[in-house]
């Protein structure tokens, strides 16, 4: 959670600083604020509030062309979101700036340490705290500003990625990592710092992403030299080339990201299995699974570990993986399993799932699997993340950067990359028949046309969020495929419009839940034809004879169904396991619609972010 920008270069800071915070609001968008170097002083502005609020303010409060800048875009920890506890803090004397995403989790020792030594404190925040240690050791031995950060972070306790700046030593940013990304921008004569490299894409595609426990000192018309925070020992620093382009990371003509993002999946589920997916010759081929045949061909078990819409992917792919490749899964919340004491065997094969592969409870579980020997497989979106680079081998799903903080192509991205694996490791096995295999394989290709035909339910999606908009309860019901597409459904629905809603295995909600249903009581139930049909219609005759209304998602010519709901939409047919890539889709109109129509803000919901890079 948070974003940090820094700029250190020949052009003008102010812009390029803000532009990068909009581009990383999706972090966290509580408060923000900017800190410019105007050739002699420090110029600070922060505020509660959003980046456009930040912009307004400092425009008023600070006009300087400097050309060192940092900035930051929170999602609070310590100290409620004010003006006061938003980031940069400076240190007591007024010379030191820091920026900083993560959790300082000694902080009250340090701080109580600090005060008794007479540092005062304006904010409630660990940061203020960090960057008054490293004053106070800069001070005590006079120390450079990259050596009093470093002794100051063999101090701390929790995760960073922190910029300080020195305004008596104005040609350099010292900045460091330990569990939330950060990413160093190379230009000629210039660097960028930002949480990820969208703040910087413009400028250069030339990128050094810090692995954790490593510190840089950013100066100008020097080499980038890197150094463990540990034992100061150099580390090779390694440039990648960024993939990424400007369009994909702005809005093409849609009001919101997430509506863009909804759009998108034809194409990016295409991305997703172009040049793995060869179903003419009928194989399937991903890299990171040929390299691993045997250990997931010998496992035992699989364990999925992901949080939030990622962990629903996993279900998905629980019911694929055991269908399809006859290996038990078992899928577990990252932040639970990693504080179980869970039963981790050489013999199990763990997949990682995540979009931004930062999320603090995955990578720390993925830790914990691998210290007990477990081989782990990462799936993840973000290019070079920390997941990524965590996991022992693993597959990108390719959706392009997902900004909208409500998940949706990543979902059916991840399924796709599950399904393929899943058929791979059916090959492999022989618990598919061959022509099972080939007919799996062909209708995998075809789904992104069909996910085009079921984007077209859109104006049905409007039409229905229109009558439910003022609902202050929805229930989401799906049989074995579909029961993780509920719990998606709900999740959707709740995170962006507020809504309470749950969802459940449809045969469940008579073990409870069907005590909710009344005729207020919006209750979608998703039944496509080749699922548990029969079992679903039942259980909407169950729902229909308590007077709830029913929203049923069906295949396309349904008949049945649409004489019992209220309203149906209609999606392609799809083999029973591929159909969650279609049925999700109008649940994803579904709440971005009911979302707009209350006035909530989409892209950026209350009390979210789009990078959970703490527990
Ligand atoms: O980046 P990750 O996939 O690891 O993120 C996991 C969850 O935080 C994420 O899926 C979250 O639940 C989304 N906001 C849901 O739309």
């Amino acid at each position: 959670m948070c974003g940090i920008v820094g700029y250190i270069g020949h052009r003008e800071a102010y812009p390029i600083v803000i532009k990068g915070l909009k581009r990383l609001e999706y972090r966290g968008y509580d408060s923000a604020g900017i800190v410019l170097y105007d050739g002699k002083d420090l110029k600070l502005s922060k505020t509660k509030g959003k980046v456009s609020d930040l912009e307004e303010k400092s425009s008023k409060e600070i006009s300087t062309n400097g050309t060192i800048g940092m900035g930051h875009t929170r999602w609070a920890t310590h100290g409620v979101p004010n003006d006061v506890n938003s980031h940069p803090h400076l240190s007591n004397s007024g010379n030191l700036a820091i920026i900083h995403n993560g959790i300082i989790e000694n902080y009250e020792p340090l701080k109580k340490e600090l005060i008794n030594r007479g540092y005062t404190f304006k904010s409630d925040t660990d940061t203020e705290v960090l960057v008054n240690l490293i004053e106070d050791v800069q001070k005590k031995d006079n120390l450079k500003l990259g050596k009093a950060v470093q002794i100051a972070l063999n101090q701390v306790i929790g995760a960073y990625a922190i910029c300080v700046f020195d305004k008596q030593k104005p040609d350099e940013i010292v900045v460091a990592r330990l569990g939330s990304p950060l990413a160093i921008g190379i230009g000629k004569d210039e660097f960028f710092i930002a949480s990820d490299a969208t703040p910087f894409i413009e400028y250069t595609s030339n990128a050094i992403y810090l692995e954790d426990e490593e510190m840089a000192i950013v100066r100008l018309h020097k080499p980038l030299k890197i150094r463990k925070i540990k034992d100061d020992s150099l580390v090779d620093p390694y440039i990648q080339e960024l993939q990424m382009n400007l369009e994909q990371i702005e809005k093409g003509g849609y009001d919101h990201f997430m509506m863009k993002e909804i759009y998108e999946q034809p194409n990016v589920i295409k991305d997703t299995y172009r040049g793995r997916l060869h179903a003419n010759e009928g194989l399937i081929r991903m890299a990171g699974i040929e390299d691993n045949i045997d250990k997931f061909t010998n496992a035992k078990r699989i364990v999925i570990i992901a949080c939030g819409t990622s962990w629903h992917a996993g279900l998905v792919a629980e019911y694929i993986f055991e269908e399809f490749a006859r290996i038990p899964v078992e899928v577990e919340y990252a932040s639970e399993f990693r504080y179980r004491n869970p039963i981790i065997n050489k013999d199990d094969v763990i997949i990682a799932i995540s979009q931004s592969g930062e999320t603090a409870d995955t990578l720390a579980a993925i830790k914990l699997a691998k210290e007990n020997g477990a081989f782990v497989f990462g799936v993840c979106n973000v290019v070079g993340s920390s997941i990524s680079r965590e996991t022992h081998a693993g597959a990108y799903t390719h959706a392009g950067p997902e900004i909208g903080v409500a998940s949706t192509k990543a979902f059916t991205t991840q399924i796709t990359v599950l399904t393929m694996i899943a058929l791979r490791l059916a090959k492999a096995k022989g618990t598919l028949s061959n022509s099972d295999f080939h007919r799996y394989l062909q209708e995998l290709e075809i789904i992104p046309e069909k996910v085009a035909e079921a984007l077209k339910t859109n104006d049905k999606a409007k039409e229905i969020a229109a009558v439910f908009k003022d609902a202050t309860n929805f229930l989401y019901l799906g049989r074995g495929y579909n029961f993780p597409v509920a719990l998606e459904g709900a999740l959707k629905l709740k995170e962006i419009s507020y809504i309470h809603a749950e969802g459940y295995p449809a045969a469940e909600m008579k073990h409870g839940p069907i005590a909710l249903i009344d005729e207020q009581m919006p209750v979608v139930v998703i039944a496509p034809k080749q699922g548990h049909y029969d079992k679903v219609v039942s259980n909407i005759q169950e729902i229909k004879s308590r007077s709830g209304k029913i929203i049923a998602i069906v295949t396309k010519g349904d008949t049945q169904v649409r004489d019992l709901a209220d309203y149906v939409i209609e999606i392609p047919d799809a083999a029973d396991a591929m159909s969650p890539l279609l049925t999700t889709i109008p649940l994803q109109l579904l709440s971005y619609h009911i979302a707009v129509m209350r006035e909530c803000n989409v892209d950026q919901p209350r009390n979210l972010a789009k990078s959970v890079t703490v527990e």
